[in-house]
């Protein structure tokens, strides 16, 4: 049975929801942090005081000193890529002795950034706009089983056999396809040896772990990458990433049964941004929108892109309530809002002259639909070092209302800034008593 105490932490629009961040205030807490999916195409940041820690493989949980930190059968580990992130941690005074690795997970080599960069110059105008780190083709490889799993890292022999099984197949794909000459096998294990040799001893049976660790009434924290609506099933396709990003994939993503979960946190930004291309019912394209990517600094964690933005939308933020069972949410950036003269919420949508309240199955439905705004009057006080929701003007409070009312999930965090000091719980909530 359920020990109550374990909790699944992900977002609820496109992904850079301020993820990091909530898992770092609330790691403080946890005995152990897992993620379940995605690889390096998160990032993930993290604030306290002068320091910023920006992560893609490594939970955000790594920063408090003690926790346990897993990467599960669910992800794509790019090896090369966590080494240095390890490196860099380590050399930054972080402990990272905590980090184990599921023997299950995939590697995201070389090739499939290949074959990531490669497939979008293909799909031309059509492109996804991924982030080119190869998590697309990793993934596909694993479906295809002929992937090289984190096992295959233990014995170098064993890595070094794997490549030489899979090499020529996605030579082939890179030559015949894509006019790419492709990897000589010696060159290849000689980048990877040092990773290979470093990352093996941390490949664990982490299901085990996580068995372990429910069994003691450990506080556990689950933290999802990316968000909903870039889930594979539900997101908007085929505008998404390649994994199950929804609180569900927790469980399969770890090797755990899925009554381990009591808790399913949805982190959700008070205005909404998306990043690559893909239908974006409230993006705004005037001054507005510009107004929250420079005040937000929504520029990409991980490539830098800049961050398409607009209006907080309440369809999808229901849509995502359903797909994961949130039984809460945590409202990010509410601080960017500060200074606008009007604040807006999509309520509902408008599909061609019919009013829509639930989100629609496809995207070719989705390009009928223009949001339906309800507007709302700003507030100019810097709300940065409010702590409580008493400390917020009324306005600001106004606001939140309204989102728990037309999202129908309860708000048990607010975060008015990047700082870990900079968050606001709320009395009532779940999730007080989980962290206290
Ligand atoms: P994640 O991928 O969901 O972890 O989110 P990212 O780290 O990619 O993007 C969120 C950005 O917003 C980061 O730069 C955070 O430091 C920052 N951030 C998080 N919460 C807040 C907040 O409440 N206010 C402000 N101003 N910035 C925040
Ligand atoms: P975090 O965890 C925002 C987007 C990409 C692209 C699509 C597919 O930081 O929230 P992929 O490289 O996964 O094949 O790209 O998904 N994307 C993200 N957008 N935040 C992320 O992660 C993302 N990870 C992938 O921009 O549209
Ligand atoms: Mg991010």
């Amino acid at each position: 049975m359920s020990n109550g105490n374990s909790l699944v932490v992900v977002g609820a629009q496109w992904g850079d929801e301020g993820k990091g961040k909530v898992i770092d205030y609330l790691a403080d807490k946890a005995d152990l942090v897992a993620r379940f999916q995605g690889g390096n195409n998160a990032g993930h940041t993290v604030v306290y005081g002068a320091n910023i820690f920006k992560l893609h493989h490594v939970p955000s949980g790594i920063l408090n000193e003690g926790t346990l930190c897993l990467l599960g059968n669910g992800m794509v580990v790019d090896p090369l890529v966590l080494v240095d992130e390890l490196s860099e941690l380590e050399k930054r005074g972080i402990n990272t002795k905590g980090l184990r690795i599921s023997s299950k997970a995939h590697l995201n080599m070389f090739y499939h950034r290949d074959l990531d960069e490669e497939n979008e110059k293909l799909l031309g105008e059509r492109k996804i706009g991924t982030t080119g780190r190869g998590i697309g083709p990793a993934y596909a490889d694993k479906v295809m089983r002929r992937g090289i799993r984190a096992v295959d890292m233990v014995e170098f022999r064993t890595f070094r056999q794997r490549l030489e099984e899979i090499l020529p197949l996605q030579n082939l794909i890179l030559n015949k396809i894509y006019d790419h000459k492709g990897y000589d096998l010696e060159q290849l294990l000689d980048i990877y040896r040092p990773a290979v040799e470093r990352l093996g001893p941390l490949v664990s049976d982490t299901s085990l772990i996580l068995a372990e660790s429910l069994q003691n009434g450990d506080k556990i924290l689950f933290e999802g990458a990316q968000g909903a609506l870039l889930d594979l099933d539900h997101g908007t396709y085929p505008y998404v990433t390649s994994s199950s990003t929804t609180a569900a994939a927790a469980a399969s993503g770890n090797g755990i049964g899925p009554q381990h979960i009591d808790q399913v946190l949805g982190v959700i930004k008070a205005y909404t941004t998306r990043v690559g291309e893909g239908p974006f019912p409230t993006e705004d394209h005037s001054e507005a929108g510009a107004q929250l990517r420079e005040r937000g600094n929504e520029f990409g964690t991980t490539t830098g892109r800049p961050r398409r933005c607009g209006w907080f939308d309440a369809v999808i933020a229901r849509y995502a309530a359903r797909i994961n069972g949130l039984t809460g949410l945590a409202v990010t950036k509410l601080d960017v809002l500060s200074g606008m003269d009007t604040v807006k919420i999509g309520v509902s949508y408008d599909c061609e002259g019919s009013r829509a309240e639930i989100f629609p199955t496809s995207i070719e439905k989705l390009s009928k639909c223009s949001p339906v705004f309800e507007t709302f009057p700003g507030w100019d006080e810097d709300i940065s070092r409010a702590r409580t929701i008493e400390d917020l003007p009324a306005a600001a409070r106004h606001f939140l209302e309204v989102i728990e009312d037309r999202v129908g999930v309860r708000i048990e965090l607010v975060s008015v800034g990047p700082d870990r000091s900079q968050t606001i719980i709320k009395d009532s909530s779940n999730l007080k008593r989980w962290h206290f």
